[in-house]
């Protein structure tokens, strides 16, 4: 109900929208809309209410809790169900289990803090307590598990995308799936699978991003290589629902688009969006460092490395400098 009428409130944010149409829309008492604006109020929010006009928002704090999301998002399946947690070890692992249990495909978990935040290559992933969406996917395609690789892609462009359309800064991919702006990282996917020998019975989607943290709040040794959308927009925040509600949308979208189609316009998009392709890069894998010009990615986002020899280097995993 409260995200309901958070989207009724927020349709209407320069004007008012009387107490009486909202009970009438959403089908409660006068009394019942008076007591969840209230409540709205408790959790940060400053509404206007003018008598004979209504209610207008004139403050939404930053929250990208369930209620925030949902009155943002216009979508299928990502997000109606999404589970909320102040505090988590890893959305990964809490999703993980939700998956284990059966739940339905598009049920987002999301986390103010991680305790124990994963990122790829088994690094820690710093997830500060209200800054960031630190958030995973539960998705369940009916493919082989060796095309789940293909959703890190379609993710990545999907946060690109994302991100430019709620903020209107302009991102990047950096192969295999880190998103720069300007150069430097501001989020990361990691895709984890639930799987038997032919078939994906589940494929964990974690997303990381940098929001709203300020210079302070990174760690000396990340500054160089890392940022937030705040950072990127002279340290003007934004608020996370936008975003998050943003980049479901369109996952949703390429998730559609991939069931149907498949992946060739996918893996072009990604192509268009990646920094990475056509320079001159050197890759450090765990084995080997090699440096050549990065031609472009396969079907299963392996990363095509021409050598001066002529030669063509397939890099599955590496960090590229
Ligand atoms: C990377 O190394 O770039 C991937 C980072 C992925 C971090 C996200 S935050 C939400 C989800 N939960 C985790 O523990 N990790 C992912």
């Amino acid at each position: 109900m409260r995200d309901r009428l958070l989207q009724l409130l927020t349709e209407s944010t320069n004007s008012f929208i009387s107490g009486q149409e909202i009970s009438t829309k959403l089908g409660i008492s006068r009394t019942a809309v008076w007591k969840h604006i209230e409540e709205l109020r408790k959790n940060g929010y400053e509404l206007e209410a003018v008598p004979r006009r209504g209610y207008r928002i004139t403050h939404t704090p930053d929250l990208a809790n369930a209620d925030e999301i949902k009155a943002r998002l216009h979508t299928k399946k990502m997000g109606h169900s999404i589970i909320y947690k102040k505090e988590v070890t890893s959305t990964q692992e809490v999703a993980h289990e939700l998956a284990r249990n059966g739940a339905e495909e598009g049920t987002v978990v999301v986390a103010e803090t991680q305790q124990k935040g994963k990122g790829r290559l088994n690094r820690e992933w710093h997830s500060p307590s209200g800054t960031g969406l630190w958030f995973s996917l539960i998705l369940r395609p009916d493919v082989i598990p060796q095309k789940a690789p293909q959703l890190t892609l379609l993710t990545a462009v999907a946060v690109t995308e994302g991100i430019m359309e709620a903020t209107g800064i302009q991102a990047q991919i950096k192969w295999p799936n880190d998103i720069l702006i300007d150069d430097k990282k501001t989020a990361g996917i990691l895709t984890e699978m639930q799987s038997e020998p032919d078939r994906v019975q589940a494929v964990i989607i974690g997303i990381g991003l940098n929001i709203n943290q300020q210079a302070e709040h990174f760690p000396a040794e990340l500054l160089t290589k890392a940022t937030s959308l705040a950072l990127e927009n002279d340290g003007t925040t934004f608020q996370r629902a936008d975003v998050i509600s943003a980049i479901l949308k369109r996952i949703e979208q390429w998730y559609f688009h991939f069931l149907q189609y498949g992946f060739k316009e996918i893996r072009k998009r990604w192509e268009s969006l990646a920094v990475t392709i056509g320079k001159e890069i050197t890759a450090v894998t765990m084995t080997k460092t090699v440096s050549g010009l990065a031609e472009g990615i396969t079907e299963d986002g392996v990363l095509l490395l021409k050598k001066q020899d002529g030669t063509t280097e397939y890099i599955y995993s590496a960090d590229i400098d």
